[in-house]
């Protein structure tokens, strides 16, 4: 069975634009559920400027207050040193890096140029060396939704750059469902080619109903790391348009079923995400909660039942 893993994605890009800010409390609960749940990875929060991700403010203390499960690694988004020293202080498994691939997102979201970040990046990438891994995320990476078409020899300069600084990972990331099969097919093609020897993850928004097809496409591509978001939560406030991740419970129950070995517990996993709406305080898009898995049958209407008695008979 081939082996996929999920790193869930949900208490930090599916909370960081929603309006009401979630209690610290809430976010430890989830966290906590979470981990139960047999994902590889989750990315618990952000040590970004309190300003600029309101939602995630409390990422100290989430940190803090999570009971960490041996083997679920923990990981946390970085935009800059002051966000490392903060995820080194906080015990983080991991720092997940981020830049845009597009110059326009890249000013909106980090206030600086790709060149700017890129050498603020390789800073924290020496100063953090040998202690924890370094994941680097690039975004708008299959599109921008203020350039539009972002070229994928873009795509694999910057990950070339970071790959040659000795990262662990790259994750290249869709931020606002911009990517198409085909489009997603080439640059698995391209990436595994050039980026064998590192753990290559795939992150998708559904922003317009690809979401599950992308991840097929990089499935079938040779791709066997992915985000997910709980519910489909999510979106970058920073990027015109954004919307919900790739839903985790869709995308590993359709894995599942294609008898791809998600590590993943359904059984554990719906429950928790039914209780998201209610936490957010609106519907979430995730189908399966609200569909229930395949295998879930109906009960036979009582007429339907004697019809097929008489068929019998
Ligand atoms: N953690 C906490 N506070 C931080 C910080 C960090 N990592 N980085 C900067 N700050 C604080 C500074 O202390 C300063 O606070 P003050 O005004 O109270 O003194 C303020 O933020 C501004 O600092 P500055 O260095 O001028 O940063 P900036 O305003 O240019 O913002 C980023 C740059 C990168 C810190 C900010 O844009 C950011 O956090 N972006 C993250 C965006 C994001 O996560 N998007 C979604 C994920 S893709
Ligand atoms: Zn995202």
């Amino acid at each position: 069975m081939t082996r996929i893993w999920f790193n869930e994605v949900v208490t930090r890009d599916g909370f960081q634009s929603e309006g009401r800010f979630i209690p610290t409390e809430a976010k430890v609960s989830l966290v906590d559920a979470l981990a139960h749940c047999g994902y590889a990875k989750i990315e618990v929060t952000s040590f970004t400027s309190p300003h600029a991700i309101p939602m995630l403010r409390d990422a100290q203390e989430v940190m803090a207050r999570i009971r960490r499960v041996p083997g679920v690694e923990y990981t946390v988004l970085v935009p800059n040193m002051r966000g490392a020293e903060r995820a080194l202080d906080s015990s983080a498994d991991e720092l997940n890096l981020v830049m845009s691939i597009s110059e326009t997102h890249n000013l909106a979201n980090l206030r600086m140029s790709r060149d700017r970040s890129f050498v603020a990046l390789t800073d924290v990438i020496r100063a953090v060396a040998g202690r924890v891994p370094i994941n680097v995320s690039l975004s708008t990476a299959f599109g921008c939704p203020m350039e539009g078409e972002v070229p994928q020899e873009e795509v694999l300069r910057w990950a070339g750059r970071f790959a040659a600084l000795g990262v662990r990972g790259i994750t290249i990331c869709d931020t606002t469902g911009m990517a198409h099969p085909g489009q997603v097919n080439r640059m698995v093609e391209a990436l595994q080619r050039r980026f064998s020897g590192f753990q290559l993850t795939l992150h998708f928004h559904d922003t317009r109903g690809m979401g599950l097809a992308n991840v097929l496409a990089a499935v079938q591509g040779g791709i066997r790391r992915f985000d997910g978001s709980l519910g489909g939560l999510g979106g970058c406030p920073y990027a015109p348009g954004a919307s919900g991740n790739i839903s985790s419970e869709d995308a590993i129950h359709m894995l599942g079923a294609m008898g791809y070995d998600t590590g993943l517990d359904l059984d554990k996993l719906l429950p928790i995400a039914r209780t998201l709406p209610q936490l957010v305080g609106h519907e979430v898009p995730g189908q399966l909660g609200k569909a229930g898995p395949i295998g879930r049958l109906h009960p036979v209407p009582a007429a339907v039942a004697d019809l097929r008695k008489g068929l019998a008979a």
